[in-house]
């Protein structure tokens, strides 16, 4: 199943079957964090996918893996749809088209610099710029993320701007190697309530005028619906809803997602959603079985510890969700012998 928006043609990046296992060494044995399993994903140009879950839920993992960073332990990546090779020179050349844009822009940026020096380096290094184009190549960076006039941020340095016109630089240096896809890890969490708006603004320009396709990840469900086409929901390292942002915020069919609108009120929502919220996301070491989410469950089902759900179609056109509650076979309605949260309780 692949998440992400249904657009015609090619996406930009597209994931197959991601999974990431990370060996760790516990109470002297040899285990693996099950961080990211069998994630397919699209991100079609002039799109903004958000990917939202609590903390631990595997999400920087997720945009890990596309930008390379680290390795999947299965699964692979496809740009423009070719398979995406590992020689030094092809991961070269990928990095040129997927950026990551990271949480902290203060510790993404190198405080002895100024914003020339982080602006024309990879000016010079990937684009082979001249050294007589690189003021105006610099500044036009500048003015594309709204930094203007140009020449009013060109020569400081990383402390004498604010959070937000440090993230907006280090968006600008990303936009220096012309990417194509911009995956924004959490971009706007570190940064003051008064200036979240201004750069999630920023990246949808970005989807618009530059057709970028751009990857959201954060754990605020209703930035998600401000910003992004599509939603795609992770819990303990799986997707376990996705579609599109206002259908899915607007009528959640994963308890899981009713549970993340329930912590996070949006005024635009006409129905209250209410969930029973209970304990916290599950070790990843040893994932509960079947469904994952079973143990904080108020629904759960004798099925739900047995077997992991499909991901099956929930109300509205693209929207589906890993649940046995739309299963006909299982939902309340017909299996006789429900006994809503006495799963979860044990
Ligand atoms: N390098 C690593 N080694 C071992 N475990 C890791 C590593 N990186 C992440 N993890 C684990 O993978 C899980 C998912 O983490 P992460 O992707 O950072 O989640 P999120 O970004 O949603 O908070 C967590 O349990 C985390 O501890
Ligand atoms: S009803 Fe079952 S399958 Fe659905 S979220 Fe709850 S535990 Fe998981
Ligand atoms: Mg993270």
């Amino acid at each position: 199943m692949v998440h992400g928006p249904k657009r015609p043609g090619t996406p930009a990046l597209e994931a197959r079957n991601l999974t990431k296992h990370f060996p760790v060494h516990q109470f002297g044995g040899r285990q693996v964090v099950h961080a990211v399993e069998d994630i397919s994903l699209a991100l079609p140009e002039g799109t903004v996918t958000a990917v939202v879950g609590e903390s631990g839920s595997g999400k920087s993992t997720l945009a890990r893996l596309l930008t390379q960073l680290i390795k999947p332990t299965s699964g692979e990546l496809l740009l423009d749809g070719k398979a995406v090779g590992t020689s030094a020179k092809e991961r070269r050349d990928y990095t040129s088209h997927v950026h990551l844009v990271l949480q902290d822009p203060f510790s993404s940026l190198n405080s002895v610099h100024s914003v020339r020096y982080h602006l024309e380096r990879p000016l010079k290094l990937h684009r082979k710029a001249r050294r007589g184009e690189l003021d105006e190549l610099a500044k036009s960076l500048l003015e594309r993320v709204a930094l203007s006039p140009a020449e009013t941020y060109i020569d400081k340095f990383p402390h004498e701007l604010s959070g937000g016109q440090r993230q907006r630089i280090a968006i600008a240096r990303g936009l220096a190697v012309q990417p194509r896809v911009l995956l924004a890890d959490e971009p706007v969490s570190m940064l003051d309530v008064s200036i979240r708006l201004g750069v999630l603004n920023l990246l949808d320009d970005l989807r618009e005028r530059e057709r970028l396709a751009i990857l959201y990840v954060t754990h605020d469900i209703a930035s998600a619906r401000y910003l992004a086409d599509t939603v795609v929901v992770m819990y303990a390292g799986q997707v376990v809803e996705s579609g599109p942002a206002t259908q899915i915020t607007d009528s959640p069919a994963h308890p899981y997602t009713q549970l993340l609108l329930s912590a996070a009120p949006d005024p635009s929502r006409t129905e209250a959603v209410e969930l029973r919220g209970r304990g916290a996301p599950p070790s990843l070491v040893n994932p509960p079985s079947g469904c994952r989410f079973h143990p904080r469950c108020p629904f759960a089902m004798a099925i739900c510890k047995e077997a992991a759900p499909p991901a099956l179609p929930a109300a509205g056109d693209d929207q589906v969700a890993a649940c046995w509650l739309l299963s006909p076979d299982h939902a309340p309605a017909a299996a006789a012998d429900t006994t809503p949260s006495s799963a979860a309780d044990q």
